[in-house]
C-alpha cells in the first residue's frame, strides 16, 4: 500500500541491466575486442540471425540507424530522385527526414483517430492527386500498436503500383492477428536507438523476403562498393559497428523476455487506471503490443500540457516522450522547404487531435510496482480534481 502524500520521483526512462545481462555483453566485447574486426563482422551477423528469426523474417542487414536504414531501403527499392513518398504526420521527424536523405520528396497524410495507423482514405487520395509520381508508402506502427487496415493500405500500394514500407522503428515484437510486425510491407525497418524497446545505444536493421533488397542495402551501406571491391552504386557509410553489436545481439537474443516484461507492466497500468475518469488507454483490436509506449488518451476539453505540468509539479510524475507534442507538418524545418515537403499547410485532423490528447506513461524492464502504483495513483487524485 502506498503511503498518503508521499512523493517519490519516478524516472521516466531507464536502462536496467541485470548482472548476467553485463556479463553477456562484456563476454562478446571481449571477443570483439580481440578479433581486429570492429565493424559489419560475425557478431553483427549473428544479431542479424537472431533478431531475424524474432521478427519472422526471411533476411535481414543491420545497418548505423534505422533514419539510414530508411534512406538505404529508398535508393535500395530503385526509387527515383523526386519522386514522393508518402508518410504520416503522426510520426518521429526522422521518418521525412530519411526520405528527404534519399532524395525523394514527401507528402504527409492523416492517421486513423482510433488504431493511430495511416488514413488509407487520405493516402488514396494522395496516391491519386500526385498520381505517377508516389513510388512508395511509409506506415508507421506507433508506440509498437499495429492498425488493422494496413491490409487496406497494402491493396493500395499494389493498386497504385507504389511500394509498402513499415516503419517498425516502434514495432518489435509486435503482432496483428498473429502476424509479425514487418512482414506485411515490401521491407520494413527497426530502430535499436538508446530508447527503443529493444536497444543497442545507436542501431538499426533493415529486414525483408526479398533478399535483392537486402543485399543492394549491403553495397549502399558501404559507400556503395560491392563484394569484389568495386564502386557500383552511390553509397555512405551506414555500416554497423561490431561493439554495438554486442549490445545489439544481447538485446535480441532476450527480445522475448524484454517484450514479455513491457507486456506485463502495461497489463498493470491497464488495471491500476481502469475507471479513472478523463482518460482512456489506447488499445488496438487484433494486436498484440510490443509496448515501445504506454499512450493513454486524455478526454477532450483536458489540455496535454496542463495535465502533464501538474502531474510534474504536484507529484513530481514526469511523463515520458510523447507520440508527439508537435506533429511533423508543424516542424519549423519542415514547414521551411515547401518544394520538398509538399503539404504542410494540409489538413490532418485526426493526428492533430490525437497529439493534443496523448501522454505516455513511463514504461521500462526495471520499473517497479509501487512505483507504477504511485503513477497510477498521482493520475487519479488529478483527475478527481480536473
Ligand atoms: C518512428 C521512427 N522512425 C524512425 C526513427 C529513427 O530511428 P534512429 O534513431 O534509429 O535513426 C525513430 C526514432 O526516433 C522513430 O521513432
Amino acid at each position: 500500500m502506498l503511503k498518503k502524500n508521499l512523493k517519490i520521483k519516478v524516472s521516466n526512462f531507464k536502462i536496467c541491466l541485470t548482472e548476467s545481462d553485463i556479463d553477456f555483453i562484456l563476454d562478446k566485447e571481449r571477443g570483439v575486442l580481440k578479433s581486429s574486426r570492429w565493424t559489419s563482422g560475425p557478431v553483427a551477423k549473428q544479431f542479424e540471425d537472431v533478431f531475424k528469426k524474432y521478427a519472422g523474417t526471411a533476411h535481414a542487414i543491420a545497418v548505423s540507424n534505422a533514419g539510414t536504414g530508411i534512406a538505404a531501403l529508398l535508393q535500395a527499392l530503385k526509387i527515383p530522385e523526386d519522386s514522393i513518398v508518402i508518410c504520416p504526420t503522426l510520426t518521429a521527424p526522422p521518418t521525412p527526414h530519411s526520405i528527404l536523405l534519399a532524395g525523394m520528396r514527401v507528402v504527409f497524410a492523416d492517421s486513423n483517430s482510433d488504431d493511430l495507423g495511416l488514413n488509407p482514405q487520405d493516402v488514396e487520395e494522395k496516391l491519386e492527386r500526385y498520381r505517377g509520381k508516389v513510388k512508395a508508402v511509409i506506415t508507421v506502427h506507433l508506440g509498437g500498436w499495429i492498425s488493422p487496415r494496413i491490409h487496406e493500405l497494402s491493396r493500395l500500394c499494389k493498386k497504385y503500383g507504389v511500394y509498402l514500407i513499415e516503419d517498425c522503428a516502434h514495432a518489435h515484437g509486435s503482432f496483428l492477428n498473429s502476424k509479425n510486425a514487418g512482414s506485411t510491407g515490401k521491407a520494413a525497418v527497426y530502430s535499436f536507438f538508446m530508447t527503443k524497446s529493444l536497444n543497442c545505444g545507436e542501431g538499426g536493421l533493415v529486414t525483408s523476403e526479398d533478399s535483392r533488397i537486402i543485399e543492394r542495402i549491403r553495397v549502399i551501406r558501404n559507400y556503395g562498393k560491392n563484394d569484389s571491391g568495386i564502386h557500383v552504386v552511390n553509397g555512405f557509410n551506414y555500416k554497423f559497428s561490431e561493439i554495438n553489436a554486442a549490445v545489439a545481439l544481447w538485446a535480441a537474443v532476450n527480445a522475448k523476455r524484454i517484450i514479455g516484461e513491457r507486456r506485463r507492466l502495461a497489463a498493470k497500468y491497464d488495471l491500476l487506471l481502469k475507471g479513472i475518469r478523463g482518460i482512456s488507454i489506447v488499445n488496438v483490436q487484433g494486436c498484440l503490443c510490443g509496448y515501445y509506449k504506454y499512450i493513454i488518451k486524455l478526454d477532450n476539453g483536458i489540455s496535454r500540457d496542463a495535465f502533464k505540468r501538474e502531474l510534474l509539479l504536484r507529484y513530481a510524475v514526469e511523463p515520458a516522450g510523447g507520440v508527439y507534442d508537435l506533429l511533423c507538418h508543424q516542424e519549423p524545418y519542415f514547414k521551411s522547404i515547401p518544394n520538398r515537403i509538399l503539404n504542410v499547410s494540409g489538413k490532418f485532423p485526426a493526428a492533430e487531435d490525437f497529439s493534443d490528447r496523448q501522454v505516455c506513461l513511463p514504461l521500462y524492464p526495471g520499473l517497479k510496482a509501487h512505483e507504477q502504483e504511485y503513477i497510477a495513483d498521482s493520475i487519479r487524485k488529478l483527475m478527481g480534481k480536473v
